[in-house]
Parts: C-alpha cells; structure tokens; sequence
C-alpha cells in the first residue's frame, strides 16, 4: 500500500515505517521533529512539516497516491500534559481533526491509530479487555480518547475504516542496535535504567514499593517496539480489506506484566552490572497494575508477539543504548518540544 506516516521520525512510527518499507510499501513519512529524528528515516521518505498544514498533507497524498494514513504524531510526556493542556489539546486533538479533514478532502478513508492503555485509567480489571471501561485520569490520556471518539464518529458518519490501537509500554530497540529509544527528556523506565547502567543518570526513582503486587513495585506490560510494527502493517491490512466505515480497537502488549524491581533485575542480568536505585514516594496516579489482554489481536490478526521475555527486550534496548549513548545525532532538535 502507499502509506503516509505522521509522527515517523519517532521512536514507535520510525519502527514501523522501515518494517513498511522493508514489507515492499511505499511510505511518506509527515513529521515537525519536534520530537523526532532525521536520522531515524531514509531522506527520500521524509517531509519535514506539521500534520495542520493542510497544504503539505495534501501534497503529500497527491504526489505519493497515498491510501492510507499512519497516525503517530503527538505529545506523549503525561507530566507536561497536565501543566500545559493548551499544548496537548491543540497538537494532539485540533491538529489530529485538521488531519482527518485533510484526508478527507483528500479522498483518504483508511487510519490506523496509535491509542494507548493510559485510556483506561486506574481501574481494578486485569488484564485489560478492548471493552474495559475508558476512563482517562491525566489530560495526555484524555486527548488520545478524544480522538478515539473523533475517528470513530468520522468513521460512521463518512465512511473512514480504521483500526485503533492501544500500546502498552513500548520497549526495546533494533536486533542489532542500529536504531532505537530516543526521548528527550526520557521518561520511560527501561532507557532510564540503562542510561543509569552508563553513568549518565545517578539513580533510578522507584516510585513506590508498597502497591499490592507480588515484589510491592508497579507492573507494566512492556511490548517490543519490533512487535508493535507488525501489528501495524497487519492493521492496515485490515484496514484494506475492511468495507467503509468499519472498525476495530486492539491492545497491543504482551499479557504478562513485569515489575520495576524485575525491570531493573532484567538489566543487571544483561549487563552483569548492579543499578543503582532508590526507593520514593509513590507517584500520583500510577496503577498498580496494567496488563493487556491480546487475544483479540491475536484471533482477528494473526499477530503474535515475537518477544514475550522482558530480559531479551532489555538486551536490545542495551544494545542500541551502548552503540549510541547519546542516541541519535541531534542536529535537527529546535527546542520546540515540550521541556
Ligand atoms: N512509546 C510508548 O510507550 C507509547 C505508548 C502508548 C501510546 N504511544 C503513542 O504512540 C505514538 C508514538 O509514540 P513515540 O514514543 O514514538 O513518540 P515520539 O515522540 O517518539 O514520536 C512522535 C513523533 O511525532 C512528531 N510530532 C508530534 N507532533 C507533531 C505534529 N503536530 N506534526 C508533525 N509531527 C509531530 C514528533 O516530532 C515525533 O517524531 C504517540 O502518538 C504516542 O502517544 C506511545
């Protein structure tokens, strides 16, 4: 399929826009860098734009016969989220409207969505089912439901086909380490571990150690990078094939949790070096426990994740984290990020 790609100088939309590429699709890949990496994405592929400039995005379809839509662009720090909602509201929700309008007007009628389990919420049901009430508790999370509703009302009301899907915690790096996470600030756990492991940070934070889990540490369902490409060309494979109009929501993770402590344990086992790490407050907000339930994926998909076991995750992370501890090379960074 020919396949635009907002967000794709990122670290989750870079993954699936080379396993696109290498599947035989053809890509455009729509990103401001406010957040993303040139390096990440081969320069013929690449538009350096906003996913509002209604005149670029409509280059872009025409020029590349676009059918389809990838959307990864957005803010995703849930911390700055709630200091300046203005910023989230407007890049995640109004841009994301200005997007479908454009596709539209384009003729586009396929989205695949990158979703998140933040749009559950603090809920007690385990493992979390597509159909789990959605109750978002931090404003990042909230824009990402909003837009949820906003394709599936543009989906009945215009006849968009779309799949929505709701990571997990996105982990891990190329095999062979040649690409990988790159977050500026960095707020997910295990970069932050490993960057810990390489001198550049002089602790881990565990943020409580008194939740009602097995070591008293929260757990996540953490979901290779790799992985979550793959769900994303099946998707928009669902989405070719899909009559207008229709539908369908997935989680994307593994289906067994890991803790922080088994976080950290993983990755002293990889390196054979000890973290350093403390424990503090609980943070507010945080879940005990989020793990996804995946049969859907599986059964309406085929997808099956390749990594199921947190420590070879772990090994590909240290991997690109060792080769470039200072991650990609950062030319293009403008500042125009959150902080
Ligand atoms: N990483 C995770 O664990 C995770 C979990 C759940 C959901 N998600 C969602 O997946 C998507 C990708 O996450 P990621 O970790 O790769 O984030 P990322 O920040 O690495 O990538 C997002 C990309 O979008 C670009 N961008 C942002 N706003 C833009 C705009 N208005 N116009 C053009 N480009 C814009 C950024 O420059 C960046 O390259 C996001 O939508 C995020 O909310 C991520």
């Amino acid at each position: 399929m020919r396949i635009l790609v907002t967000g794709g100088a990122g670290y989750v939309g870079g993954f699936a826009a080379r396993h696109l590429l290498a599947a035989g699709h053809e890509i455009a890949v729509v990103d401001n860098l406010s957040e993303g990496h040139r390096a990440s994405i081969p320069a013929e592929h690449f538009y350096e734009g906003e996913i509002a400039d209604r005149a670029l995005v409509a280059r872009v379809i025409r020029e590349h016969d676009i059918e389809a839509v990838m959307h990864f662009a957005a803010f995703a720090y849930v911390g700055v989220s709630m200091e300046r909602p203005r910023e989230y509201y407007r890049n995640n929700v109004a841009d994301t409207l200005t997007l479908l309008e454009t596709m539209l007007d384009s003729g586009v009628k396929r989205i695949v969505f990158s979703s998140t389990c933040s749009t559950y919420g603090e809920t007690a049901e385990m493992p979390l089912c597509e159909d789990s009430l959605q109750q978002p508790s931090n404003t990042y999370a909230f824009t990402k439901y909003c837009i949820e509703r906003m394709i599936q009302d543009f989906s009945r009301a215009y006849g968009l086909s779309h799949v929505l899907l709701r990571y997990f915690n996105a982990a891990g790096a190329a095999a062979d380490g040649s690409y990988g996470e790159d977050h500026r600030p960095e707020t997910h756990l295990i970069p932050l571990v490993l960057q810990t492991l390489l001198g550049q940070r002089d602790k881990v934070s565990v943020f409580g150690d008194d939740y009602p889990t097995p070591d008293g540490t929260c757990i996540r369902d953490y979901i290779h990078v790799e992985d979550l490409a793959t769900i994303h060309a099946l998707a928009i494979g669902w989405c070719g094939d899909a009559k207008p109009g229709r539908g369908q929501v997935f989680n994307v993770g593994t289906g067994s949790g890991s803790s922080v402590m088994e976080v950290i344990r993983a990755a002293e086992s990889v390196t054979g070096r000890a973290v350093p790490h403390e424990i503090v407050a609980r943070r507010a907000g945080d879940p005990p426990r989020l793990v996804a339930s995946c049969d859907k994926a599986r059964r309406e998909l085929g997808w099956e994740p390749r990594y199921v076991a947190l420590k070879d995750i772990v090994a590909t992370a240290w991997k690109w984290h060792e080769k470039h501890p200072d991650g990609y090379p950062d030319e293009d960074r403008d500042g125009g990020k959150p902080e």
